[in-house]
């Protein structure tokens, strides 16, 4: 795995008994009732935990949560202590701050082979502004030796626990970040074929690097969710009430021309599959109400498209059960209402099914509902990414600075 990778790991360097400073995505969601919704990043963040603490490290967790305005009690760390504690069998220290003199005196007086997790960093708003002397007062704070990013979630912002803090500490990659990083350049560089990508969600605008890069290196790219209604009425159906995206029309004839050019006129709806029939419904706050289907130019002026069809749902399974690859990036339908959640349910079912295929769900919503579909582990798939926006760019071929920023394997100053 590690030579795809081209930055130093936690593998390449001595930290026996050394303090390290981690940089974890624990941004988990959280339940009204205070509780965490989902642990997967928690989950994620063991093994190179685990790694640490086998060279008796004294270990030092930094993480952001949500995008608080100062202090905000709601979206402290404090829970994530508490369910990392249980996963790992040890016990974790809480700070309720991330630099100063309390956790000066807490670190210092931690033995080698503990666990400290620091209070959100983004209760300070030097955190997102990339401040230096913000990292320094948390290296300071600390007395780490090393820094080791594994905040996949987190490594497309460049901020000062990305960024700013690998100027002051020597600063490598954990296992996280580099099974991450690995899995989804490999699956978009070197893919088993045909290479069949599945993108729904809400917005072309937000995904049009993906799409792009989609364009050039995939076999077939299936089109659902609201992002399929844009495309429809592109090609001059008429799509109700649905939602669609407004002003795309430029970009779609761009996307549609590099199409034509690389498979043909006449083969292009072969290749840019959008669906055939939708289920669609009055609204999106009914949960109740029932799943109806009709062809795509069927759409009545007071319906909206909320899923795929029947139809659309086998032709999608049929492409999937042929592939080699898989990237999966956004629900194909209304998921969070039960009957419009068929057609993200059915592309998990075909993926899971496609045991030869190499299968990589990328984060955010698509993540939250392979977790939930899947039984909370996601094991059916090959890769199921803790990071939304970073697995996003990532897979449309952007540097993300998190990752950048870190020692190279190759080249001057390799340690092994
Ligand atoms: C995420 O949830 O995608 C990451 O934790 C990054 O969070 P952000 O979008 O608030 O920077």
């Amino acid at each position: 795995m590690g030579k795809h990778f081209f930055k130093q790991t936690i593998r390449d360097v001595d930290v026996e008994r050394e303090t390290v400073l981690v940089r974890v995505d624990y941004n988990v969601p959280m339940n009204d009732d205070g509780t965490i919704a989902d642990d997967l990043r928690i989950r994620a963040s063991l093994p190179t935990i685990r790694y640490l603490l086998e060279s008796q490290c004294r270990l030092v967790l930094i993480s952001h949560m949500g995008r608080p305005e100062g202090r905000d009690a709601s979206l402290s760390l404090a829970p994530v202590a508490a369910r990392l504690a249980e996963l790992l069998g040890q016990s974790v220290k809480f700070i309720d701050d991330c630099v100063g003199d309390k956790v000066r005196q807490t670190v210092r007086h931690s033995p080698c082979g503990s666990v400290i997790l620091l209070e959100n960093l983004r209760y300070y708003p030097e955190e997102e502004a990339d401040d230096m002397n913000f990292a320094k007062s948390i290296v300071k704070s600390t007395g780490a030796a090393f820094f080791v990013q594994d905040g996949f979630g987190a490594a497309h912002r460049a901020h000062a626990s990305t960024h700013a803090i690998t100027m002051c500490l020597p600063s490598f990659a954990g296992l996280l970040l580099e099974k991450e990083y690995t899995m989804i350049t490999r699956s978009m560089d070197q893919p088993s074929r045909p290479l069949v990508a599945v993108i729904g969600g809400a917005k072309i605008s937000d995904k049009i690097d993906l799409i792009r890069r989609l364009i050039d290196r995939a076999d077939k790219v299936l089109i659902g969710g609201a992002m399929a209604n844009t495309f429809l009425q592109f090609k001059g159906y008429n799509v109700g009430k649905s939602v669609w995206e407004p002003g795309q029309e430029e970009v779609l004839r761009d996307i549609y021309a590099k199409a034509s050019g690389k498979v043909g006129e006449g083969s292009v709806d072969d290749f840019i599959v959008l669906p055939s029939d939708v289920a669609v419904g009055a609204n999106t706050s009914d949960k109740d109400q029932p799943r109806r289907e009709v062809s795509v130019d069927r759409i009545a002026e007071d319906e909206m498209a909320l899923d795929i069809g029947s139809e659309s749902i086998e032709r999608f399974s049929s492409i999937i059960k042929q592939a080699g690859t898989v990237i999966w990036n956004g629900p194909v339908g209304y998921s969070t209402i039960e009957s419009f959640s068929f057609g993200s349910a059915r592309t998990a079912l075909a993926i899971a099914s496609n045991q030869s295929a190499v299968s990589i769900v990328g984060g955010g919503d698509t993540a939250d509902f392979v977790l939930k579909w899947d039984g909370g582990d996601g094991e059916s798939f090959t890769h199921v990414s803790t990071g939304g926006g970073a697995s996003m760019e990532l897979m449309s071929g952007q540097k993300l600075p998190g990752v950048e920023s870190l020692l190279d394997a190759y080249g001057p100053g390799v340690l092994h």
